[in-house]
């Protein structure tokens, strides 16, 4: 018998919707470039891809949505497009609320605090608490974010509760570093999507991919639209998930 991937399907169509999807966002800069714009100019057009891709998720059901917003490396970037990036997410973050109560859309963050600007952590508590009660599709922000930052602080916090006589170094498995994770209660994703046809994962949720089936899309982020992220569902549901079994 061979295991397809759990899913929805989309009435009419032959689209598989994962449970859980993830996102590289890149090439903004590219797209930038190649029509001459500066930079910015690509993570302004960013931000619409990024409606689209929310509401059309929300739309056919994936449960959980996962964006890499900014990486904990994306710190060393020059300090005005760090600054221009943050300029925007605060503009998403108020702009975007009523699209996110429209589709019933809960925002949540996965990533460290303590260097993000006050405005911006603010704005994100804010739409985080405003949309509490949406019971459709969670969206979680990775925002200065990295994969073993994350595994890290969660070693750290079962370091302090070993110390502390909380926890006992023979119940530190899998499921104890997993409830420690930003965010504990999202499933894996089933399929990481990046854009810009690079093949690397740039330190992006390493716990959670494990399975995860990976697409990787050659148009820059900018231009991500509908129709690319049909073809990644439709590739995803092409994939034999296997899990090291034999089926
Ligand atoms: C992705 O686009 C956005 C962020 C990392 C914030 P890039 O800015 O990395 O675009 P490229 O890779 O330089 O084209
Ligand atoms: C990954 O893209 C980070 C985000 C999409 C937020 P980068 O552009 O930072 O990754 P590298 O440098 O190409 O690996
Ligand atoms: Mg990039």
């Amino acid at each position: 018998m061979s295991r397809r991937a759990p899913a929805s399907r989309e009435p009419g169509d032959d689209l598989i919707v994962p449970r859980s999807v993830a996102v590289i966002m890149d090439g903004n800069g590219r797209w930038a470039k190649s029509a001459g714009f500066e930079r910015i100019r690509g993570h302004e057009r960013g931000v619409d891809a990024v409606r689209t891709t929310v509401t059309e998720c929300a739309r056919l059901g994936v449960d959980t949505l996962t964006l890499y917003a900014f990486s904990e490396e994306n710190w060393a970037r020059p300090a005005r497009e760090v600054k221009l990036l943050f300029g925007l997410l605060e503009r998403f973050l108020v702009a975007e609320l009523p699209t996110l109560m429209d589709n019933d859309v809960r925002l949540l963050h996965a990533g460290r605090t303590a260097r993000l600007p006050d405005k911006v952590k603010r704005l994100l508590d804010d739409t985080i608490a405003k949309t509490a009660g949406n019971g459709g599709m969670r969206l979680c922000l990775a925002i200065s974010y990295g994969g073993r930052q994350e595994i890290a602080d969660a070693v750290r916090r079962i370091a302090d509760e070993v110390a502390a006589g909380t926890l006992s170094p023979d119940a530190v498995d899998e499921a104890a570093i997993r409830s420690r994770l930003y965010q504990p209660e999202l499933p894996d994703p089933d399929l990481l999507i990046r854009t810009a046809g690079e093949l690397r994962i740039s330190n992006f949720l390493l716990w959670q991919v494990s399975y995860a089936e990976i697409h990787v899309s050659d148009v820059c982020w900018p231009d991500f639209g509908q129709a690319q992220l049909h073809d990644a569902f439709r590739d995803y549901g092409r994939r034999v998930r296997k899990f090291g079994k034999v089926l």
